[in-house]
């Protein structure tokens, strides 16, 4: 009954601690940043278009997929690894625009991990039934850089383990404009998103966007 009464009202930014090193910034971003980061998100979709990339079982992704920044996070039947080439559009990953440095710095120094740096934005780009099973993100070289993690878009739900894949994992609903930092004794936490439920979006329309920031050498 709540969420139907303040649905559409604008929501406070506030901190949530998931676990130790990992925090929930809530309405971090606001909406008038949401839709600067939206434009960039087309911009560097033009030139390094979604693909729903293959896992290296042979299973086809239901999130699609590109990168930004001087690596991307890619899988086939090869593995699951970073590289400065795009395979799709076949030259190198579009620059991280502007926007996306600044959040991501803005976004680790409020949860306490100053100076982070990244060199990859994975986006992840979710229609109704896309899901993301429980993973840990351990492609990255130094385990001492955290990562940043934006919604934008239709809500969904993550899920936040342990540092086994048989942790119940936490259950949270991450709206537009939410931001997740997990580092340090969290960083090699699971974590994964339900089936995105269908509906409307005035951001992004039936769909939400992850952009997800690493450092990955
Ligand atoms: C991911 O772990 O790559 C995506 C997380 C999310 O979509 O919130
Ligand atoms: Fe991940």
């Amino acid at each position: 009954m709540t969420g139907d009464l303040f649905a559409g009202l604008p929501r406070g930014p506030s901190v949530e601690t998931i676990t130790e090193g990992a925090l929930l910034l809530r309405a971090f971003v606001d909406e008038e940043e949401a839709a600067a980061l939206m434009a960039a998100i087309d911009k560097v979709l033009a030139a390094s278009p979604l693909r729903h990339m293959q896992t290296p079982g042979g299973f086809r992704m239901s999130v699609a997929m590109s990168n930004c920044g001087q690596f991307g996070w890619v899988t086939d039947r090869r593995g699951y690894r970073y590289q400065s080439l795009d395979p799709l559009a076949e030259r190198d990953w579009p620059a991280m625009p502007e926007a996306f440095a600044a959040l991501a710095a803005r976004a680790s120094a409020a949860a306490g991990f100053a100076g982070f740096d990244p060199d990859a934005c994975l986006i992840n780009r979710y229609e109704p039934g896309a899901r993301m099973s429980l993973h840990q993100d351990k492609n990255e070289l130094d385990m001492d850089q955290p990562i940043v993690s934006v919604s934008l878009g239709l809500p969904a739900t993550f899920l936040f383990g342990g540092m086994a894949r048989t942790d119940k994992p936490q259950r949270m609903r991450l709206e537009s404009g939410d931001v997740v930092v997990w580092g340090g004794p969290a960083r090699l936490a699971f974590h994964g998103v339900d089936p995105l439920r269908d509906g409307e979006h005035p951001l992004t329309g039936r769909c939400r966007y992850n952009l997800t920031f690493r450092r990955a050498r």
